[in-house]
């Protein structure tokens, strides 16, 4: 078997400069599974050169699309699709291509795609996905691992999600666009990328208001047309390099920044006593000598704290003065780096969803693993501040979701290599 990579981090530089970085990935996952709806070109800029578009942009030249990705510009052409099935090995690389169900639908009124299994973070459900098309009609037979969704026409509804899911948000939006009347979604996730697949789908055509609110009003439409569309920036990715910033005695500078999508991060970065500056798109962050842990930090849905910045913040939380309790209210197995940065010399409690965090002196360079996307971000966050070398192994899940995160981190004075 192939060796995996793996990254390894010199700790203990202070990181300082300015970066710019691409757009959100968890914005570009749906509006690329959108561009299924339509039959003209779809052009996407500001798109990450990130693993998981690649497994998008190859199930889509699978069932038949044109898909081309230069200097994060994204070309797809659907009109020649030939296949409405997904196979089970996509799937299973990125669970989030389950979003490609409402468009498929959407667009055939058939598909047959892999039932996701759970993944790192715990048992991730779609039940919510399959009632709301359900109640569009769709007939959905779940069959030896696979889901078959048959629908001629959907009918538009009202649909009440019993929690804001954002995959189940998207996917209903996505069966929306083409289906007959009006469907509306109550309690749906107000998450900024649900705005941008909003914007990305109104501007080929769709009739969708209410994005970011709690009520989305989808109107059928019969026709999309070609689009040109700018992902919005990465709220996570940026969260994740403020912390850089942070842990590290740093000062850092980020270029393209939306800030009211990373208030609840900027409020608890500045409870542990850095200073955030604000200048029209950008940010900037100088971290205090001494860091100070924020009491409490719970995730939820947006606009509450982000369970895709727990951790990260737990990894900041090691080394600030004080006790930190971090509740984790949306994923039921989502500490596994919490071990890996106790095998790094932090203090840390775990115990069901909460995790109690006693900040230490000093971090100390080992070998760890990453075992998903953000967990293993956090590893390289508490890599740049321990002592001496860090080894993160399996890097292909930190890929997923971050372009080239060895070279903006060592353009910030970090001494990190891939190997
Ligand atoms: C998306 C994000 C992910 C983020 C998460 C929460 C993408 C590609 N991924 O994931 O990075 O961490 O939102 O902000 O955008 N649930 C059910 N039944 C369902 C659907 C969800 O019980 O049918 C539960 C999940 O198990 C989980 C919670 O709801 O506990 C949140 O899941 P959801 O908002 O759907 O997250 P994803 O869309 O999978």
């Amino acid at each position: 078997m192939a060796l995996l990579a793996k990254y390894i981090v010199h700790g203990g530089n202070k990181l300082e400069g300015e970066i710019c970085l691409r757009g959100a990935k968890n914005s570009v996952l749906p509006i690329i599974a959108a561009t299924l709806l339509n039959e003209g070109e779809s052009i996407i800029h500001n798109v990450p050169h990130i693993a998981d578009v690649k497994v998008m942009m190859d199930i889509l030249t699978y069932i038949g699309c044109y898909a081309k990705m230069e200097d994060g510009t994204l070309i797809i052409n659907t009109k020649n699709i030939s296949s409405s099935e997904i196979p089970e090995d996509f799937v299973r690389k990125m669970r989030s291509s389950i979003v490609l169900l409402g468009a498929m639908v959407g667009r055939f009124g058939y598909t047959k795609i892999s039932y996701p299994g759970g993944c790192e973070i715990g048992p991730r459900p779609i039940d919510l996905h399959l009632k709301a098309l359900r109640q569009m009609g769709v007939e959905i037979e779940e069959i030896h691992g696979f889901i078959h969704c048959t629908k001629d026409i959907l009918q538009g509804c009202d649909i009440h999600l019993d929690f804001p899911s954002v995959g189940a948000t998207e996917n209903i939006m996505l069966a929306a666009v083409k289906s007959k009347g009006i469907t509306k979604i109550y309690n749906a996730a107000k998450e900024p990328e649900i705005i941008d697949l909003q914007n990305f789908l109104n501007a080929m055509g769709a009739k969708i208001r209410g994005a970011g609110n709690s009520c989305i009003q989808i109107e059928g439409v019969k026709r999309l047309h070609a689009v040109e569309h700018k992902i919005i920036p990465d709220r996570i990715a940026i969260g994740t390099y403020l912390i850089a910033g942070a842990i590290t005695g740093g000062k850092i500078i980020i270029n393209d920044v939306i800030p009211d999508h990373i208030q609840s991060v900027i409020s608890k970065l500045k409870e542990t006593g850095c200073e955030i500056e604000l200048i029209d798109d950008k940010i900037k962050l100088v971290a205090p000598k001494i860091l100070k842990s924020v009491e409490n930090i719970k995730t939820l849905p947006y606009p509450g704290f982000p369970t895709d910045m727990q951790a990260q913040m737990m990894a900041l939380m090691t080394l600030a003065k004080g006790t930190c309790v971090i509740s984790e209210t949306i994923f039921e197995n989502r500490f596994k780096h919490g071990n890996e940065l106790i095998r790094m010399g932090a203090n840390i409690n775990i115990n069901g969803k909460f995790a109690i965090i006693k900040g230490v002196k000093k971090l100390m360079g080992t070998k760890v693993r990453s075992d998903d996307l953000r967990g293993g971000a956090a590893l390289v966050l508490a890599g740049l501040a321990a002592s001496e070398v860090t080894e993160i192994e399996n890097i292909h899940h930190i890929e997923r979701g971050y372009e080239c995160m060895e070279k903006v981190l060592n353009s910030l004075g970090a001494t990190i290599k891939k190997a």
